[in-house]
């Protein structure tokens, strides 16, 4: 275990580069096995999840050559195992990809039932429903999914909830289903259409990615395709609030504007002044901050991805904010943590009451996920003294350099090993 220590009363200013999408490239990754031929993908993030992403890959026959620190080029053809390995599933839940992918490419898959954030139940009975329309047997025994299709048949489905797992999942496999495949009721998020454009560009037939409506025409066969991931909206938005929290003036770059709507309204709201142009973002801290309400929802809804980071700032804001998560059942992990730090929230449910407006203080506090181990470190910047954020492994999964973009903001951040040794960061040049 790894941890930051993190002096506070910081103002954070200057530009910062954005990273390529985690949650497209975990995507993307797993839709490289559907080609016999070779595949060129940059602006990938240089992040934990990722590197466990390549090392499934290669695990299961996937040549791959790195190019520079962000790109790869890999070679799908020789692929021939079914199965990834456990040990490098259960570290990520997005693994579970693969069992569309897999199943894409050989009517059959093996992949164990996977792990991830804990953030209250995460139930797949989306993705196994999907999969099963599309003509899969699905047998689950002793923690592993075992498919099979003699052949994958388009079909009507209309999901149940709004998951951009089981659209990823769905879409994959229905990419090499015979004939058309109708995904009623899927998620809209730029991830999906970054994931729609990859396929499109090796040859498959997807239409409506970033509606509720994508019709695919399956295809037998899979080219070779280059690919530059979309930037990540998330880690642009915990910058934009991190501006805004901590009584900063940032100008986030390297990022698609249309994608950070509701972050942008959500900023203003509170009285931050947010200047647009047409690849970078401006935030500059109010002053004084608004107490405001939000609610986390689907693609373009605020992301449930940045409610933690959302809570710190309003915990800045005089007055009562009321914060409503609509995603997942177990998302304030960060509570108790910010909590010891002097912060006033009370949860009931998945409604919590922030009465902001008193100044933080420095407090050794554990990072239980990778969203709400972002916030804590906001919350650090923004307190007065020093902080020992736990466990910073859960943010290296999904920021790249994230102490590194900070420290080039102002912040005087330290990574430390467990018996207090200083480190380099993980993921530095
Ligand atoms: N759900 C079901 N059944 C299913 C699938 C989902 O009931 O078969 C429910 C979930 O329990 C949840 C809701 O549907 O209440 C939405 O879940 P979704 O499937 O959309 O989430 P996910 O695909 O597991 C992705 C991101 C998360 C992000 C959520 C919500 C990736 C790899 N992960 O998870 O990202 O929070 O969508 O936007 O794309 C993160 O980056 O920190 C992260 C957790």
């Amino acid at each position: 275990m790894e941890n930051f220590i993190v002096k506070g009363n910081v103002s954070l200013s200057g530009n910062v580069k954005i990273s390529g999408s985690k949650n497209a490239a975990v995507a993307v990754l797993p839709a490289v096995v559907l080609s016999r031929e070779n595949v060129y993908l940059e602006n990938l993030p240089d992040i934990t999840d990722v590197r466990t992403m390549i090392e499934i890959l290669e695990n299961l026959g996937v040549s791959i050559r790195r190019r520079g620190r962000n790109a790869l080029d890999l070679t799908p053809g020789n692929l021939s195992k079914i199965a990834p390995a456990y040990e490098l599933v259960k570290k990520m839940r997005a693994s579970y990809y693969f069992m569309g992918s897999l199943l894409a490419r050989f009517g059959r898959a093996e992949v164990p039932i996977p792990g991830g954030c804990d953030l209250g139940p995460r139930p797949i009975d989306q993705h196994l429903k999907g999969f099963t329309a599309l003509g899969a047997d699905i047998n689950i025994e002793h923690g592993m999914i075992n498919m099979n299709a003699d052949k994958l048949v388009g079909a009507h489905i209309y999901l149940d909830v709004v998951s951009i797992g089981a659209t990823v999942n769905l879409v994959l496999a229905a990419s090499a289903a015979e004939g058309r495949t109708v995904l009623e009721n899927v998620a809209k998020e730029p991830e999906i259409v970054d994931l729609a454009n990859f396929l499109n560009a090796m040859g498959a037939k997807i239409r409506g990615a970033g509606t509720d409506v994508i019709r695919i025409d399956g295809v037998k066969n899979f080219h070779g395709a280059a690919h530059a991931v979309i930037p990540d909206r998330i880690e642009a938005g915990t910058f934009m609030l991190a501006a805004a929290a901590t009584g900063g003036n940032v100008m986030v770059e390297d990022v698609i504007p249309k994608h950070l709507e509701a972050i942008t309204a959500k900023l203003r709201e509170t009285g931050a002044k947010v200047e647009v142009e047409p690849e970078r973002i401006r935030v500059k801290a109010p002053d004084p901050l608004s107490a405001s309400d939000l609610k986390t929802f689907p693609y373009p809804g605020f992301p449930t991805d940045l409610q933690p980071p959302g809570m710190v700032l309003l915990t800045a804001a005089k007055g009562l904010s009321v914060i409503t998560e609509n995603v997942f059942d177990g998302r304030f992990n960060q509570v108790d943590e910010l909590k010891r730090m002097g912060a006033r929230i009370k949860v009931e449910g998945r409604t919590a009451l922030v009465e902001g407006g008193t100044r933080l203080s420095g407090a050794p506090v554990t990072a239980h996920d990778l969203r709400s181990g972002a916030a804590l470190i906001i919350a650090a910047l923004m307190a007065d003294g020093e902080s020992r954020i736990n466990a910073v492994e859960h943010v290296d999964r999904g920021y790249e350099k994230f102490e590194q973009k900070l420290i080039d903001l102002g912040a005087s951040i330290k990574r430390r090993s467990e018996a207090g040794q200083e480190k380099l960061s993980t993921n530095q040049d």
